[in-house]
């Protein structure tokens, strides 16, 4: 009998993959192909407010070249490191509307899509985390990655395999819904 894995173990098992990348190339039709089925999210009035910038191992270097002039000199040779074995990047850009009630949602979908994809992607051993860093906000950034007026960068997935057994070792924990959930 096929063994099957239901949606709420996906979920569970699913962590942030912060460290312990292997040295396998990730391909961007592989993420285009997870992006295809993630972009199936709720989203409102259809807007489908996302855009995605790729950044494969090979452009790396100029990726990291265009966060540094967002940081302090004296911390240059510590953001190097932090990108150095992350395998694959990708951008998240939304539509930064004016408008608070289609903002919200906007970013809401676009959240409900990031999930998505590190499920998707979870599913096939491909480890990712979304990283908020301050340069996403950082014009100088926004310019070397051509991100328009009117458009809002809301993280940057770090993308790669993983060594499991260094994942596995993860304490991880949640506070059970029942200690946050009263009846009106
Ligand atoms: C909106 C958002 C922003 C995040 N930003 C960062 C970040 O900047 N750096 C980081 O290491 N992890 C970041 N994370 C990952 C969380 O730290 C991680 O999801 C959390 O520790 C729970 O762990 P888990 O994903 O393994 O369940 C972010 C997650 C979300 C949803």
């Amino acid at each position: 009998m096929l063994a099957t894995t239901s949606i709420a173990q996906i979920i569970r098992e699913r962590t942030s993959v912060k460290n312990g990348y292997i040295d396998k190339e990730v391909s961007q039709d592989l993420v285009l192909s997870l992006l295809k089925d993630a972009v199936w999210a709720p989203n409102h009035k259809l807007r489908e407010p996302w855009r995605f910038i790729f950044v494969s191992g090979e452009r790396r270097e100029a990726f990291v070249e265009a966060i540094l002039p967002c940081h302090e000199k004296s911390k240059h040779e510590s953001v190097r490191n932090k990108f150095q074995n992350v395998p694959a990047f990708l951008v998240v850009v939304i539509e930064d509307d004016p408008r608070q009630k289609q903002a919200e949602e906007n970013f809401a979908a676009a959240s409900c899509m990031i999930q998505n994809l590190q499920l998707l992607a979870w599913e096939q051993d491909l480890g990712m985390v979304w990283k908020t860093p301050q340069h996403i906000r950082d014009p100088l950034f926004r310019e070397a990655l051509n991100v328009q007026p009117g458009e809002k960068i809301i993280g940057v997935l770090n993308i790669g395999y993983f060594d499991k057994e260094i994942i596995a070792q993860k304490v991880r924990k949640r506070i059970g819904p029942a200690e946050k959930m009263t009846a009106f």
